[in-house]
């Protein structure tokens, strides 16, 4: 059979919003017109597909954006969509206005909601990573992850003057519900004691074991970036439990939180989502589909939307070694 000719492509994000999607939609819609091909703007993830939440877009609608945070899109976990009467109605909004494929800007629950709905409708679809955690197989960064990056390590360095003005000691939350990508680069690059991550499996003794090394160095103040998802505890219950042990410490936690996931795109998450935006349309002009759109030693690649999903980027070992050895 032969393939029908794409001229009408939907972009939406969906999940957590990322610094740098909207570069990701502006060079999708910018590549849409480059190529004489309609670009079609969906409100609110998934919810808009269902409700033919939808906008046209040309050039000029994407301008002044590529250096925004956020999603001029918005962005939403759609619980509908989960349902097949929700997935159904999704589908009559895109035969009703010849939406011909999609791409989809968002982390793994939003390459599944659009796997789901091609393998019972046969829409064509090109994930795009826009995630915070760096946490999706087949690109080696996801968009949003080094604007987070800096702007845990710009928090930290502050936190370290006061940190050192008191001799104190802080725990620090950085976002990664699953993955500890962030954690671990912001750690490395504030010069942290340690760091606290759900990939790597450290008791109360191994932390315990950071704060001897700091004695025996000489330090007087101290910072662990822990990863919101570690499986030890939360920043308090680990500040509670070295208080018990080292009643002297002088202990204090911060949590960044969602100052991580907006703010102004670092010009490499520029680059990585225009590139990315530009090779979803690139991908299904070719006929690609079910396949996510990633960038891997700095070569446009796709990856299948299954290995996508069910894979995930290990964590550095060597990255792990090199925190320990320069924290002496
Ligand atoms: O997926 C990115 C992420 O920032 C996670 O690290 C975090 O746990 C989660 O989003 C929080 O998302 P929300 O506040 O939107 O529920």
């Amino acid at each position: 059979m032969e393939k029908k000719k794409i001229k009408k492509i939907g972009i939406l994000t969906s999940g957590g919003d990322a610094p740098g999607m909207n570069a990701a939609i502006r060079a999708a819609v910018r590549t849409c017109a480059h190529f004489g091909i309609e670009a079609v703007g969906i409100l609110e993830g998934y919810d808009g597909l269902i409700n033919g939440e939808f906008i046209t877009m040309g050039p000029r609608d994407v301008k002044h954006i590529i250096n925004q945070g956020g999603t001029i899109l918005k962005s939403a976990r759609s619980k509908e969509f989960r349902t097949e009467e929700g997935r159904k109605k999704a589908t009559v909004q895109c035969k009703k206005n010849q939406i011909d494929a999609l791409v989809t800007i968002g982390g793994d629950g939003t390459f599944t909601g659009a796997k789901v709905f091609f393998e019972e409708y046969g829409i064509p679809f090109i994930g795009v990573p826009g995630t915070i955690d760096n946490d999706i197989f087949g690109t080696d960064f996801t968009i949003g992850f080094d604007t987070a990056n800096n702007t845990a390590v710009e928090a930290i360095d502050k936190i370290r003057d006061t940190a050192t003005s008191h001799n104190r000691l802080f725990f620090v939350e950085v976002m990664g519900r699953d993955a500890g990508f962030i954690a671990l680069n912001a750690g490395i690059a504030s010069g942290a004691l340690g760091i606290m991550i759900p990939e790597k499996k450290d008791s109360i003794d191994d932390l315990f074991e950071l704060f001897e090394k700091a004695k025996r160095s000489g330090k007087t103040s101290n910072i662990i970036v822990v990863a919101e998802g570690d499986e030890l505890g939360s920043v308090y219950d680990l500040a509670k439990v070295t208080k018990m042990k080292y009643p002297e410490y002088d202990i204090k936690v911060a949590v960044l939180g969602h100052i991580q996931r907006g703010g102004t795109p670092t010009c490499a998450d520029r680059v990585l989502a225009s590139r990315l935006g530009y090779g979803a349309i690139l991908g299904l002009i070719h006929g690609k589909t079910n396949v996510m759109a990633g960038v891997q030693s700095n070569k446009l690649v796709y990856t299948k939307i299954e290995e996508a999903i069910k894979k995930h980027n290990e964590i550095d070992k060597e990255l792990l070694e090199l925190i320990e050895i320069l924290s002496i």
